[in-house]
């Protein structure tokens, strides 16, 4: 059992959760408007991801005894069509949902709620790893550009990463 204003925070990072799933989603739609696959399934795999990720918080809360609350999610902003805007805001995204983990463990901790903190260690070392992703995308999409071969170079090294994560999901599932 949790407290109450526990069970509202995780509540609300749900929703988080969810609305990332969009936000991925729809750059997904965007890159595949772009005729960019290999940019589109790596959106379409983070897109997978937030799920998970709302999925387990899900299943934190019922195996809690605490209520769970599915609202409204937002509607994700439009992104300029550029693979390097595509990716700074993934970036900035993903340190915004880093900073809302953290005000969860830092409300975790202020209850004593030990259960809960250890819970979220998951999620601390999952943004630890999505930032770098992310940013080494980013570094090597700036160094090269997101124009002609280069982008389709890149464009081709995401669809691997893609793949491999989409195999990984498979596995987790089995
Ligand atoms: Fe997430
Ligand atoms: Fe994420």
């Amino acid at each position: 059992m949790i407290s109450q204003e526990m069970a509202s925070r995780i509540n609300a990072q749900i929703n988080r959760e969810m609305y990332s799933a969009n936000f991925y989603l729809a750059l997904s739609a965007q890159a595949e408007a772009m005729s960019l696959r290999g940019v589109a399934a790596w959106f379409f795999a983070k897109h997978g991801e937030e799920l998970e990720h709302a999925m387990k918080m899900y299943r934190y809360l019922i195996d809690q005894d605490a209520v769970v609350r599915i609202g409204d999610v937002a509607a994700p902003e439009a992104v300029e069509p550029s693979v390097i805007e595509m990716f700074e805001r993934t970036l900035s995204h993903e340190r915004g949902v880093t900073a809302n983990i953290n005000d969860l463990v830092d409300h975790a901790l202020s209850e004593k709620d030990h259960a809960t903190n250890i819970f979220l260690h998951w999620f601390v070392t999952e943004q630890i790893e999505e930032e770098a992703t992310v940013n080494d995308i980013l570094g090597r999409v700036r160094l090269f550009g997101d124009q002609g071969q280069s982008l389709m170079l890149i464009d081709n090294e995401l669809a691997d990463v893609a793949k491999q994560i989409g195999q990984a999901q498979d596995t987790t599932a089995a």
